[in-house]
């Protein structure tokens, strides 16, 4: 009995190494170079021996926060004793590239092997991800795994200044961000609402201009703005003392993080401007947000604070802002315009540049660079500058073309304070609308970057701006797992790219996310579409899909009806020869779980047919004079290219190219009133024969309140009693709020 027993756990062993490939997760993100599984499995045991070469010392010792490594012993490198895990300096023989790492599990040991510190983290990142994807952290699959990144820079970026964040979450935030590989933390620490970091030459800066009238940016930002003292009853912010934040970058830096500072200049100042109302145009506090670049005392009071900053912070790269200067208050300022005209600068512009160079001279005088946003373009780029391209990718287009360094962070792409999913069931955020799938998309080379220049592409960042993130739960619901498609953007070469595998592996990174207890953003329940005209067969293509992994859950119907159990399954994108009204939802077991998701497929009369602008559009250009015959609607965003957008009343003609009955005339629109997009007054509709004499034959009033703060759409349709006969179609729209009219397509039936 004993015997056989003894057999069986024989034979149990010897069976267990070929089921272990199976059984073990390689689902890495950032997906690595080179994955080639092996035979064999690695075990930790309750002791782990490493052995290190003497400057990856440091290093090793985050292999402590490996699942199932609970004790260790670090020593150098014994060849006559092996160790469970060998970290060496990579020789010519391992034919191994400056920026890669190399990572080798087989059965007797770990051997992981670089050139450098921050590629030996690199793989010890790599091991930590593999240990949080196990079921049991013990095991691990013997495989090689060669990898290295795409862009030298790979950055998250946080701002404390609109809600502060504490010590504690930003340990964690850093931790995330090592475990995927991003290198670069942009810490925006001082804006108008609340300067973040001790300055001990300037103390009213965390005194008083650190604390806020209200805890929450939005009420703060209706209520007067004001600043209050550190202690008084209602005071809202915080501070990191220069200790705390030198703690912070150690802590970055043995995770392989570099930490870039931002010292806002010349504007969105109004905090410091508060507190040091001197260093203003007008020498009163809450009078405006940029400092006075003609008052030497500016420099001075920058030179002193960078002198602290320099001091904490060993980044290369010091960020000083440069974003969003209203520029006004230089024009008439006696001090400007003196430094202007003994500057020979034409204009604030060149007086805004003039700033930026001062700086980045001292920046460059103790051996650091300066980056700024893309409006240092302006008037002229200093010479060392790198550029932070965020209003698209232009301002990045522009500075690379011309030589000087960019990081590309574009608002389209990059900005995790957009909604991520329908905004209609999320919490409030700033507006846009930026899904995991669009982030994963991005490529931060563009076409338009000459072949030659594309070495300027330092690589790309997410910012997370927190005016309505108040909370450090809130942050990690905006950052994750949108922060894991952007770890691989910046790591994976284009071609070896996919959505569909990418998606796949990040279905294991939930379960680890939950284990770190981050609240990352689930998968919703709601289902999206697109429908895409086809002019040559007059069909709709209509797909619909799901944050979720598998589309086949979601039913829908065509005629409008409920979706129920026994509706349509949605197997892929189906086209439509004629109008439809689609109701589509993502069931679980029997029935919906998640919102009914309803929109309008419409193939009109009017679909191809010229468009003459009576008043043209202003900025949205859309898919410019195609937009609104497109026979394509806009989709949650006004950023999708089907919405074109108009600052001034709408005033459009269809020529239907010939006399012909005209029964009904529709158009959407759509409002979010945080970027100022509202619904028009009323539609109008005018009818002509020839083209000048128009006959009023209608109008449609708005009833949505101009104070409906909830992204909301509208279609505003005419149904004439008796057809009309006509050739041109006049459609106007008035604009009451003044903001931006958005509207998509002009239906004719
Ligand atoms: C920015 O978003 N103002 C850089």
């Amino acid at each position: 009995m004993r015997k056989a027993l003894k057999l069986y756990i024989i034979l149990f062993f010897f069976v267990l190494p070929p089921t272990a490939i199976a059984q073990n997760n390689f689902d890495l993100i950032p997906k690595p170079a080179l994955l080639r599984m092996d035979n064999g499995l690695f075990r930790f045991k309750a002791h782990t021996s490493v052995q290190v070469s003497p400057e990856f010392r440091a290093s090793a010792n985050l292999l402590m926060e490996h699942p199932a490594i609970k004790e260790i012993t670090i020593q150098k490198i014994n060849a006559k004793d092996p160790a469970d895990i060998l970290i060496k300096k990579a020789t010519k023989a391992d034919q191994l590239s400056p920026k890669a790492y190399s990572l080798q599990i087989r059965a007797k040991g770990i051997v992981i092997k670089a050139w450098d510190a921050p590629q030996v983290i690199e793989a010890i990142q790599t091991l930590l991800q593999l240990g949080y994807l196990q079921d049991d952290p013990e095991r691990l699959a013997a495989a090689q795994i060669i990898d290295q990144p795409r862009f030298s820079y790979r950055g998250l970026h946080l701002d404390v200044s609109r809600h502060f964040m504490p010590l504690s979450f930003l340990k964690k935030y850093i931790d995330l961000m090592a475990l995927y590989k991003f290198n670069q933390f942009h810490w925006h620490l001082t804006d108008g609402a609340g300067w973040r970091l001790q300055i001990k030459r300037y103390p009213e800066l965390t005194e008083k201009a650190a604390w806020r009238t209200h805890v929450h940016w939005k009420d703060w930002w209706t209520h007067g703005r004001k600043y209050t003292d550190r202690g008084a009853p209602n005071a809202g912010g915080g501070f990191y003392t220069q200790e705390e934040a030198k703690e912070l970058v150690a802590y970055a830096l043995q995770r392989g993080i570099n930490i870039i500072p931002e010292i806002e200049m010349p504007a969105h100042s109004e905090e410091v401007l508060a507190v040091y109302p001197q260093l203003s145009c007008t020498g009163l506090p809450y009078t405006q947000s940029e400092f006075c670049i003609g008052n030497e005392q500016t420099f001075v009071f920058l030179k002193n604070v960078l002198d602290e900053v320099l001091a904490i912070f060993p980044s290369k790269y010091i960020h000083m802002g440069g974003d969003e200067a209203d520029k006004r208050h230089w024009k008439t300022c006696p001090k400007d315009q003196a430094l202007m005209r003994r500057e020979g600068l034409k204009t604030v512009d060149e007086l805004q540049s003039y700033a930026i160079r001062q700086m980045d001279i001292y920046l460059q005088s103790k051996g650091r660079k300066l980056i700024g946003w893309d409006e240092i373009l302006q008037g002229g780029l200093t010479e060392g500058a790198t550029v932070m391209s965020w209003r698209g990718e232009e301002g990045g287009i522009r500075a690379a073309n011309t030589g000087h360094d960019v990081i590309m962070t574009p608002g389209s792409y990059l900005y995790f304070d957009s909604y991520q999913t329908d905004p209609r069931t999320q919490p409030e955020a700033i507006g846009g609308y930026i899904t995991l799938e669009k982030v994963y998309s991005y490529n931060p080379v563009p076409a338009a970057i000459a072949s030659d220049k594309v070495q300027h592409i330092l690589g790309a960042q997410a910012n997370l701006w927190t005016e309505y993130i108040p909370t450090t739960e809130h942050a990690e619901y905006m950052a994750f797992p949108r922060a894991l498609a952007l770890s691989e953007v910046n790591w994976t070469p284009p071609q070896f790219k996919s959505w569909e595998d990418f998606h796949h592996r990040l279905q294991s990174h939930y379960r680890l996310l939950q284990n770190l207890n981050v609240n990352y953003f689930r998968p919703s329940y709601n289902v999206a579409y697109r429908a895409v005209y086809n002019a040559a067969d007059k069909t709709s293509r209509v797909t619909l899909t799901t944050e979720q992994n598998d589309p086949r859950n979601i039913r829908y119907t065509v005629d409008g009806s409920e979706p129920v159990l026994s509706s349509k399954v949605y197997e892929g994108p189906f086209d439509l020869g004629k109008s439809a009204k689609i109701k589509a939802a993502f069931f679980w077991d029997e029935s919906p779980i998640g919102p009914v998701l309803e929109f309008d497929v419409d193939i009109h009369k009017a679909i191809g047919k010229p468009v003459q602008y009576i008043s043209q559009w202003d900025g949205y250009a859309a898919q410019k004079e195609q937009t609104l015959t497109n026979g394509i609607t806009g989709g949650l965003t006004y950023h999708d290219g089907q919405w074109q957008g108009f600052t001034e009343p709408i005033d459009l003609v269809v020529d239907m190219e010939a006399t012909q009955p005209i029964h009904t005339i529709a158009m959407n629109f759509m409002q979010t009133i945080g970027p100022g997009v509202y619904m028009p007054g009323e539609m109008e509709v005018l009818l002509s024969g020839d083209g000048r004499h128009y006959q009023p034959v209608g109008k449609v009033m708005n009833d949505v309140s101009p104070k409906e703060a909830r992204l909301t759409f509208k279609r505003f349709e005419l149904s004439l009693d008796q057809p009309v006969n006509a050739r041109y179609i006049r459609v106007k729209a008035s604009n009451p709020g003044k903001g931006y009219l958005f509207t998509d397509e002009i239906m004719v039936y």
